[in-house]
């Protein structure tokens, strides 16, 4: 029996940074070589044992789902043909995951898009994945590791990796206490989104990568708006982790911050040469 068997991504954002290429096409489209961002992270939700992907999407972001939907006409020209093996990868995806839809109508941040998903999700433990945090990892998919500390601990886990103190303002930054030191498990004690450096409890950053019980969405509905006058879900967490109920894993693979020009651009290097 799976543990974790939806997977919710907040897919709502402007992709300001990308302008103008995110004027009319979602910035969870932009291509990582051949294949969309989101699609990657679909692929490592289901690699990791979800099977129903639950997409927050919002105004002008229409293609998101068609891309996750059978395109008559393309597989009538395609099929039979030497050009068919292109659709492989995005026709296993379409018949082996349920994806549901909900649309953030206001833009209130992170917390409240994981909110605006609670009717999808419903009563049960559930990952997120930020998809402009593309990860690749040697065996495992981030995702899957993660599912395996929550099997563990049976509490929230956040994904964090070690910034640059100067880089902290970019995230939400944990400390706590190391409880596993074989497989880098943290008990949260503290989270801040977005510290000046100065501020910063350490250089341990918060990356795209959730399992959330479903208490917290009581939790974000109480949760009262934070830095930059949105509903953070770190402040959330951090009301979790007050009751020592949240898990910082220091994963194993690397991640791209294809939220900037330059983690995108790195990540296509990356990809490019595998
Ligand atoms: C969000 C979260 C932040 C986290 C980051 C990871 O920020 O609020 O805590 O560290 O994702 O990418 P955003 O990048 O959406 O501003």
């Amino acid at each position: 029996m799976k543990t974790i068997k939806k997977c919710l991504f907040p897919a709502a954002g402007y992709g300001t940074r990308f302008l103008p290429a995110t004027k009319s096409m979602p910035k969870e489209m932009l291509p990582i070589m051949t294949k969309p961002l989101i699609q990657y992270g679909v692929e490592e939700a289901l690699e990791s044992g979800c099977d129903t992907m639950a997409i927050v999407t919002g105004r002008g972001k229409r293609a998101i789902e068609d891309h996750f939907d059978i395109s008559y006409e393309l597989e009538h020209q395609i099929n039979g043909t030497a050009k068919e093996h292109y659709l492989t990868e995005i026709r296993q995806l379409i018949d082996n995951c349920t994806f549901t839809y909900t649309r953030q109508v206001e833009m209130k941040g992170l917390g409240h898009a994981i909110l605006t998903g609670k009717s999808l999700i419903g009563d049960e433990p559930f990952a997120v994945i930020l998809a402009d945090d593309l990860c690749d990892s040697a065996d495992e998919s981030v995702l899957s590791q993660m599912v395996k500390v929550y099997e563990k601990y049976r509490c929230c886990v956040v994904a964090i990796e070690e910034v640059p103190k100067a880089d902290t303002s970019k995230y939400g930054v944990i400390s706590g206490h190391l409880v596993d030191g074989s497989i880098d498990t943290y008990r949260v004690e503290n989270m801040v989104e977005k510290p000046d450096p100065k501020d910063a409890p350490s250089n341990l950053a918060i990356i795209g990568r959730y399992i959330l019980t479903p208490d917290i969405f009581n939790i974000i509905e109480k949760t009262k708006p934070g830095i930059g006058g949105e509903i953070q879900i770190t402040d959330a967490l951090l009301e979790m982790a007050k009751q020592g109920k949240v898990i910082a894993y220091k994963f194993k693979g690397k991640r791209f911050d294809c939220g900037s020009v330059d983690g995108f651009v790195e990540a296509i290097n990356h990809f490019y040469k595998k």
